[in-house]
């Protein structure tokens, strides 16, 4: 009913409500980078699971504290705030560290970067079968294995790596550990969507906002587009259809993880640039514009709020936050250190406004 009044009433809603959201994905960086993007998370969302993949990533217990008590120390004491930490697997990850870093508070799930995948991936697992008896740990005591889903082999298409690693990967490990909770991070196609829709409901998958904006052309048309490069790669519009109404059909497997992944301009507008978009500053009015062209509107607090906490066994949050449908324009560059980042939505005007608490 609430599904059919939004799809035939969406402008009279003006203001929506929902239990505050938490981001399952999303890079925070360090030092003044840190500094610049932390706030943007931290005012929208209660918990964000910290991608760990630093310069020097985080692997172990005690750097994750220390990494955990650096960010604490950006946020502003305004916001209600908690980091949730990551270890960061390498072929040569003990399991008796991730275990206590578990057992102990410190990590509340695993990252698995294929070597070379991605920014800062060069530590990461180069065969999976490397981590076998981590993941016997993490299958026993309840913990997730977060999956970064592309094959990096040379002689696949950069746009097949996420069909090839589900095939290659997943579909072992899925069989290998059947009880194991695994978040296919960001998926990007059709094929990472139909894998999840159809696998136990111990895998799930985050959906980010700009996967379900735009697609490939986005990148290459008119002339390079630097800022709308990050990986995996956006693909073909029919994947982008398909991630739209996978995020929108109140299936619980999917939830909100933006992956926004700061890098500063000179680092995108280069030669060689960096993978990563920005998108912390609106990360909730970016979902509810998709979900409002889905007609879904109904559909948002589950995906941004209640989703995300079930697949990981933690409480929903108390804190409803406000959405006012009033113009709300994105900068169009976010300042860094003596620079700028350029930021998704950049110089748009979004139709909700994120205004605070209830
Ligand atoms: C991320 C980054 O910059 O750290 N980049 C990206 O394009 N998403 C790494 C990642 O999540 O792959
Ligand atoms: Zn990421």
């Amino acid at each position: 009913m609430a599904n059919l009044q939004s799809n035939r009433q969406p402008d009279t809603q003006s203001r929506l409500i929902l239990r505050q959201p938490d981001d399952w994905h999303v890079h925070l960086r360090d030092g003044e980078m840190l500094d610049a993007v932390v706030n943007f998370t931290a005012r929208q969302c209660a918990r964000a699971i910290v991608m760990p993949n630093l310069p020097t990533p985080v692997t172990d217990v005690q750097t994750a504290i220390a990494y955990r008590d650096r960010i604490n120390a950006a946020v502003d004491k305004t916001h209600d705030f908690t980091p949730l930490m990551i270890c960061y697997l390498t072929d040569a990850t003990d399991p008796k560290e991730v275990e206590r870093g578990f057992h102990e508070g410190v990590f509340t799930a695993c990252k698995l970067y294929p070597a070379n995948a991605t920014t800062n991936s060069a530590h990461g697992v180069t065969d999976i079968t490397k981590i076998y008896a981590v993941l016997e740990v993490m299958q026993n005591i309840g913990m997730p294995l977060l999956v970064h889903g592309e094959v990096t082999d040379a002689d696949i298409d950069i746009f097949d790596r996420e069909a090839v690693f589900i095939e290659r990967v997943l579909k072992d490990v899925i069989v290998d550990f059947p009880g194991l909770k695994i978040v296919f991070e960001h998926i990007t196609t059709k094929d990472g969507v139909d894998f999840v829709r159809e696998a136990e409901a111990n895998i799930g998958a985050t959906i980010t906002p700009h996967h379900l904006e735009f697609n490939r052309n986005a990148m290459l048309v008119g002339g390079m587009q630097p800022h709308y490069y990050c990986l995996p790669v956006a693909k073909r519009e029919l994947h982008r259809l398909a991630l739209r109404k996978a995020a929108t059909s109140g299936s619980p497997k999917f939830f909100f993880g933006t992956d926004s992944a700061p890098h500063v301009v000179g680092s995108k507008e280069s030669a060689c640039g960096c993978a990563g978009l920005f998108n912390a500053t609106h990360a909730i009015e970016s979902y509810a514009k998709v979900f409002e062209e889905e007609g879904a509107l109904d559909k948002l607090e589950g995906f941004a709020s209640e989703h995300g906490p079930h697949f990981y066994g933690l409480p929903l949050n108390e804190k409803r936050i406000i959405l006012d449908r009033t113009p709300n324009l994105v900068p169009a560059t976010v300042p860094v250190m003596d620079t700028h980042i350029v930021p998704f939505h950049a110089d748009t005007k979004l139709a909700w406004k994120f205004v605070g608490f209830e």
